[in-house]
């Protein structure tokens, strides 16, 4: 089965709303979707398949008024139920978090989680490297309680600097091989430098 992660944009809003509205009893206003995709257009995936349908997505966020600790925060997370144990959402959360850590800097991400939600824990918790920082009680509007939880992103931020020190030293490389093709060319054609 192909799946295609990709960035969300707003003409997956109604999709993703729907995938939502069969997964999830946590739903939310167009408005909502809305606000997420133009405030962190790159933080909010999908993952479409062969077909270029819409079987998962990630809503995602950054909490504002904390510049000094900047975090992320996942709004919404679900696959579909036919395409569920596939890594989709394993990846959907890794390409949310990354992102969080590209154009943000994120040092961590948060979410709520249902505490009688045993798939959605066992990824969070196995999977992705999440912890519980609290219990909310009765958090959601039915009186369930929440795990409040937390992943540190410093692999992240690692594989940040790594790319950035690679794409360095790739430019450096590309620049002096320009470079010595230029005076190479310079060499082979001579006569510009025949000032007499
Ligand atoms: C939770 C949910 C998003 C997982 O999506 P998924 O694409 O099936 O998850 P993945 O395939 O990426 O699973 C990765 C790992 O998570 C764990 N996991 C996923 N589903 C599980 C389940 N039903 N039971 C136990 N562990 C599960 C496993 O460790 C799995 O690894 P494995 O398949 O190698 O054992 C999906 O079940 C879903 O949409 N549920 C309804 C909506 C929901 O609960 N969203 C989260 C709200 S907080």
């Amino acid at each position: 089965m192909a799946i295609n992660i990709r960035c969300a944009n707003t003409n997956d809003l109604l999709n993703i709303q729907h995938c939502n509205l069969q997964c999830l009893p946590e739903n939310y206003q167009m408005k909502y979707y809305l606000y997420h995709a133009l405030s962190w257009p790159q933080l909010s995936y999908v993952a479409e398949d062969e077909k270029g349908r819409i079987v998962g997505y990630v809503l995602a966020k950054m909490e504002e008024d904390c510049e000094d600790n900047p975090h992320g925060h996942i709004t919404s997370l679900a696959v579909k139920r036919s395409h569920r144990r596939l890594g989709i959402a394993q990846k959907l959360m890794n390409q949310a978090s990354r992102a969080m850590v590209e154009c943000f800097d994120a040092n961590y991400v948060s979410l709520h989680v249902r505490r009688s939600n045993r798939a959605a824990l066992n990824l969070y918790t196995s999977s992705l490297g999440f912890e519980v920082s609290e219990v909310e009680p009765k958090y959601y509007a039915d009186g369930e309680d929440a795990y409040a939880m937390k992943r540190d992103l410093s692999s992240f931020h690692i594989e940040k600097q790594d790319r950035i020190r690679d794409d360095t030293v790739k430019q450096i490389k590309d620049s002096a091989a320009k470079n010595s093709s230029a005076t190479q060319q310079h060499t082979h054609t001579g006569r510009c430098c025949d000032h007499s």
